[in-house]
């Protein structure tokens, strides 16, 4: 996803730093007053900055803090907070290969480097939830992909728990009104048999500017859930749900998760394009099978989708 610079960006860059309001207006283009009145709207949305536009703005924090003891629920045991990291995933990997134990939980209020599936950048300004959990599943490598669809399950059913229609692009993104809200990623160390570890890789678009003029169309949770919900609610909220469905996937697999997952399919019965070993093909995307592939119907028969991205043919089809 391309950076394109806002508010929140050109201040938190600097935080504590003085910076003019004339500074601001012409980096953004935009009059001072215009500044000053986007300061206003951000105070609102519980972001901390200090100043006026006389002196200047200055950035003291986020929306809201994430508080550590707060996380400790769940299989989460070890909760790390960062003000800014280049990448939280790169934090939680680091951490996996010295030996953290499953459950350490990494957050960072920004990442300065943050990365999405098939090495694409992920823009992460201060107001997203961005987190990273390591994991030691007891299954094998093949059993893992699974795992980020019920990681995303659980976060639909967290929102959906609050109202915001949050529907499942298999594999690894979270859709509200046909604009992505969120991306999950994991990366592993396995042997054939054995996982060494996972890391599971979160990116939820919150109280943050959604990225603009990246490869699908995105949104922030504000939109629905305006600040009435904070980081913290929502975290913990989903540590529970994860906890509990991770304990079933670790014992009986992904297949009691499926019909949920199906239910809340965006691609189900829409016309998709889905990669090949030879390139792309088109089918219409049906449901996600007992470990999790996607089953998409073809002119040739039905395949099973196992890796790789899948895209609507008709961005706008709802
Ligand atoms: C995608 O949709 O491409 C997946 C995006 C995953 C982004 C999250 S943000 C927290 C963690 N740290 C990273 O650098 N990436 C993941």
């Amino acid at each position: 996803m391309t950076a394109v610079p806002d508010l929140i960006d050109l201040l938190s860059r600097r935080p504590g730093a003085l910076v003019s309001g004339t500074e601001l207006a012409n980096a953004l283009g935009l009059t001072r007053a215009a500044v000053h009145k986007r300061v206003a709207k951000l105070r609102s949305q519980g972001f901390r900055i200090d100043g006026a536009s006389r002196r200047g703005y200055s950035w003291v924090g986020a929306a809201d803090r994430l508080d550590p003891a707060g996380l400790r629920r769940g299989f989460v045991r070890d909760v790390r907070l960062f003000d800014a990291l280049p990448s939280t995933q790169d934090e939680a990997k680091t951490r996996a290969l010295s030996g953290a134990p499953e459950g350490t939980l990494i957050v960072a209020d920004r990442q300065t480097a943050g990365r999405g599936r098939l090495g694409k950048p992920w823009v992460s300004p201060p107001g997203g939830l961005w987190y990273s959990i390591v994991m030691r599943p007891p299954v094998g490598p093949a059993a893992v992909p699974a795992l980020i669809l019920v990681a995303a399950l659980e976060w639909a059913r967290a929102l959906e728990s609050r109202g915001v229609p949050a529907r499942l692009k298999w594999p690894n993104d979270l859709w509200v009104d046909g604009r992505k809200v969120a991306g999950l990623l994991t990366e592993m160390s396995a042997e054939m048999d054995r996982v060494h570890w996972a890391v599971l890789g979160v990116g939820l678009n919150v109280a943050n500017e959604p990225p603009a003029g990246v490869d699908v169309p995105a949104a922030a949770l504000k939109e629905w859930l305006g600040n009435r919900v904070t980081r913290q609610e929502l975290l913990s909220s989903w540590i529970d749900r994860f906890s509990a469905s991770y304990r079933r996937y670790c014992a009986a697999g992904f297949a009691p998760f499926r019909r949920a997952y199906d239910e809340r399919s965006w691609l189900r019965g829409r016309a998709v394009r889905y990669q090949t070993p030879t390139g792309t093909a088109t089918g219409r995307a049906g449901g996600v099978d007992a470990v999790g592939r996607l089953s998409v119907e073809t002119p040739r028969g039905s395949v099973a989708v196992a890796a790789g991205d899948v895209s609507l043919l008709r961005l706008n089809s709802r």
